[in-house]
């Protein structure tokens, strides 16, 4: 199927990112939120973001051009005739499925449904469509304008031509898909969670202070950030969240979060968005690292 309108679901970090990308391809965006205060914060950021773009000669056309295509709404029904709906709201299964089962009404039935979910199983929302073979999973990274990847998750309902017009549709966003089944973390938080929690056990058996973790892993294997600056940068609240699902999911002791996570989580220390998390981010150009002993 030809995608032509975008629907997205959350105007957040990751949805106002999947709406600038979406616009930047040329897709017509309607984005949905629950106030008109989250449009106005998500489309602010939007337009910094288009305009860092044009500066360096990095957007096809005028960033006007571009926001022209995007359009905010609080009313549901704006997203009756969207070819596509992207959720992108808080990792919550209840709040997900509550979502998609208000959805199903008013979106057109032969739409794709998407989740941008980084760890609940697609499968588990499933039950709140009446059309899970058109549901699957298309998860973004952080920053969303500038990181290559999209992981395009099938479920064992997946209808093999909506799972291979949503990889066709991530190449048309500029992203470089990669197919993946509906395994808790897919690909990348399989592999990543585990490595920035032992970033933590090692910090925390002593191995090494957190700048001299981080500058090892940056420096020595061309990371673009270390483990520590990474987990601030994602948020220690969201790891420790994914950190439970994926336990939940593989009892495996490389899964579960390491007690100093905990602890910053229960201080309200969750990186950079609140100012403090194994650094301290009082000059943001300037970042103090903790000493957690
Ligand atoms: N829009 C447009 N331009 C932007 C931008 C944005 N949103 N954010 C940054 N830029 C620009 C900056 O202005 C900067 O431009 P100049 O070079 O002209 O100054 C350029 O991009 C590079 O940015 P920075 O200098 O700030 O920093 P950087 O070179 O380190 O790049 C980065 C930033 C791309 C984020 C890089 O550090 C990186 O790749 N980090 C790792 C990010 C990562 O791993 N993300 C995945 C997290 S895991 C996840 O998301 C999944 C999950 O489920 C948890």
């Amino acid at each position: 199927m030809e995608i032509k309108k975008v629907g997205v679901v959350g105007c957040g970090l990751m949805g106002s990112g999947i709406a600038q990308v979406s616009a930047t391809a040329g897709f017509e965006v309607t984005v949905l939120e629950v106030e008109q205060r989250f449009l106005d914060k998500g489309f602010t950021g939007i337009e910094k973001s288009l305009a860092k773009f044009s500066e360096k000669g990095n957007l096809k056309e005028d960033p006007a051009a571009v926001r022209a295509r995007l359009k905010g709404t609080t009313n549901k029904q704006d997203l009756a005739y969207c070819d596509i709906v992207i959720e992108a709201i808080t990792e919550n299964v209840a709040e997900k499925k509550q979502m998609f089962a208000s959805l199903d009404p008013i979106v057109r039935k032969d739409a794709i449904l998407a989740t941008n979910t980084s760890s609940i199983s697609v499968t588990e929302l499933l039950s709140a469509t009446k059309r899970p073979e058109r549901l699957i999973g298309m998860h973004f990274f952080n920053p969303v304008p500038l990181m290559k990847l999209v992981e395009v998750v099938r479920t064992i309902a997946t209808a093999p031509d909506v799972y291979e017009s949503g990889y066709q549709f991530g190449k048309k966003l500029g992203k470089v898909p990669v197919r993946t089944s509906d395994k808790t973390g897919f690909i990348v938080n399989r592999l990543l969670v585990p490595y920035l929690l032992d970033a933590i056990r090692a910090y925390e058996e002593g191995v090494a202070s957190i700048p001299d973790i981080d500058n090892a892993m940056k420096l020595g294997c061309g990371y673009p950030m270390g483990p520590f600056t990474l987990l601030d940068f994602v948020g220690l609240d969201t790891t420790y969240y994914i950190t439970h699902v994926m336990y939940d999911e593989f009892k495996e002791g490389r899964f579960a979060s390491p007690p100093l996570l905990k602890r910053l989580v229960m201080a309200g220390w969750y990186g950079r968005k609140t100012g403090k998390g194994f650094y301290d981010y009082a000059d943001p150009n300037n970042p103090v690292p903790g000493n957690f002993d």
